[in-house]
């Protein structure tokens, strides 16, 4: 990609408001680090003291989609208030509805779509030069160009010893009442080679937890060197050997590709967390054939029964849509059975919310909306009975924790997370940000538990090196 022509602008301050997912939070990320190398941007917390204000929109759910048509109106007058403020709107809205945008909002200078972020240089300069002539046609590209936008990325910057990559995009499955794979585009994934590299990186910096994210995050497909094709599971043993990293996550998985593979990753690679988000979406094989989610309940049972038989402390979490079209209450009790089965720990559940183009916008839905709603929250209820269930249970255990961060009320406290997602706070000093520790944990609330520390199995591998990444990580003195 070529260097942007306006490195010398004076729009400085950048004003960043993500909507909806992981990924579209990583893609933020990956905007302000390009902006900042090209154009000096630095991000402002406050919008007073922006000259550009991006949105990275999400079009999951109607709600979704709305927030951003709302929050427009508001930009607006931000614009006004003084000359050369730029707006862009990127994300999945801007995707699917980027001519909408321009036409409802036509004072938007930008619309990109989650493929052509890395374009944004050259667009707002572009947008730069028309404001300039008291022009202002939105400048918009909502291709899909396929890899190019993860050659076009900055290196990886750390900013924690948790760190999020990227390692395939979009989604092929077309579920019946999924956007994704219109605004996002259909499965790519990045070279084997490219992951490895950028994990190197993130560890060199400190980094000792890696979560692989993809919308379908298990049908990663990475061509290697010599041109065969490696999957997840390949990929993970390969990570699980790079110095200093300790734990791998991966998010969002879809069922049927749990192949074996990866299913005997639980097995051989001790940094695989015993944590899965695997989202079913309904408990009913009815409703799950109407979704077109390839697979039936048994089926999903059978791999987590499986996982289970490796991993007995497995936690699980997935995602529940209420109220699909023609949900009956006899599909709704099947979804409330499996749950309370499987002992789901914390999860997402939505009421259905029709998607335009997608197929099951156009199925007849004769079910109230008020039973609906009177649905979800039962399900939630008993989603959060579980999860504070999980929890307690953990009282009097000790756990592996990573010492993430400093605890936000109190100094004298750490604060790291568990295998399950758990945030515990502790009493302990700086010296361990960074590294693996065992906790025993003493109490339960329902966002963290608190524990004492007990271990330090890694005391003496760190006492030996330079700690100065972390202090830089976390600009602690
Ligand atoms: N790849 C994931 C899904 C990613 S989308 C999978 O395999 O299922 C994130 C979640 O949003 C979905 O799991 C689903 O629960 C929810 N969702 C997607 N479309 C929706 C819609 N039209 N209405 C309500 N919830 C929806
Ligand atoms: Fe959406 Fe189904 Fe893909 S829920 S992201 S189309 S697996």
């Amino acid at each position: 990609m070529s260097e942007s022509t306006a490195a010398a602008s004076p729009i400085r301050g950048v004003f960043m408001k993500t909507y909806g997912c992981q990924m579209n939070e990583y893609d933020s990320d990956k905007m302000l680090q390009l902006i900042e190398k090209t154009h000096g941007f630095k991000q402002v917390e406050n919008p007073n003291d922006a000259d550009l204000v991006l949105l990275n929109t999400c079009s999951i759910r109607e709600k979704a989609q709305e927030k951003v048509f709302d929050a427009l109106g508001v930009w607006r007058g931000w614009k006004a208030r003084k000359p050369g403020r730029l707006i862009g709107v990127g994300g999945c809205v801007a995707s699917q509805e980027g001519e909408a945008i321009r036409s409802r909002a036509p004072y938007v200078d930008m619309i990109f779509g989650p493929q052509t972020l890395h374009r944004l240089p050259q667009m707002i300069d572009a947008a730069s030069q028309l404001s300039d002539d008291g022009k202002k046609p939105s400048v918009i590209d909502v291709s899909f160009p396929e890899i190019e936008k993860f050659d076009s990325l900055p290196e990886p910057r750390a900013d924690g010893v948790s760190a999020f990559v990227s390692v395939m995009e979009g989604c092929s499955k077309y579920c019946t009442f999924c956007v994704v794979p219109y605004t996002r585009g259909e499965e790519v994934s990045r070279p084997f080679n490219d992951v490895i590299a950028e994990v190197t990186r993130l560890a060199e910096q400190g980094v000792r937890e890696v979560n692989l994210l993809g919308q379908n995050v298990n049908a990663y497909r990475g061509e290697m060197e010599d041109g065969s094709i490696a999957d997840l599971a390949l990929l993970m043993h390969a990570l699980a050997r790079i110095p200093g990293i300790g734990r791998l996550r991966y998010t969002t998985s879809h069922p049927n590709e749990m192949s074996q593979s990866l299913i005997d990753c639980y097995a051989t690679i001790p940094q695989l967390v015993s944590h899965l988000h695997l989202p079913i979406q309904s408990g009913s094989d009815r409703i799950l054939t109407q979704m077109k989610r390839g697979h039936m309940v048994l089926e999903y049972k059978s791999t987590i029964r499986k996982i289970r038989a490796l991993r007995p402390d497995l936690s699980l979490s997935g995602d529940f849509i209420i109220g699909f079209p023609g949900e009956t209450d006899q599909d709704y009790q099947d979804t409330m059975n499996l749950i309370a089965d499987l002992k789901y720990d914390r999860s997402f559940s939505f009421i259905y919310s029709p998607r335009p183009g997608t197929p099951a916008a156009y199925l007849p839905d004769d079910v109230d909306v008020e039973v609906k709603k009177q649905r979800l929250a039962r399900l939630q209820d008993r989603l959060n009975q579980l999860t504070m269930d999980i929890s307690t249970a953990m009282i009097g255990s000790v756990k592996r924790i990573l010492v993430e961060r400093p605890s936000r009320k109190n100094p004298k406290e750490m604060a790291g997370r568990t295998e399950n997602n758990r945030v515990v706070n502790f009493e302990a000093s700086n010296d361990i940000l960074g590294q693996f520790v065992d906790v025993k944990i003493t109490s339960a609330s329902n966002n963290s538990l608190r524990g004492e520390l007990v271990a330090t199995p890694e005391a003496e591998l760190y006492a030996n090196k330079p700690r100065q990444k972390f202090f830089q990580i976390y600009s602690l003195s």
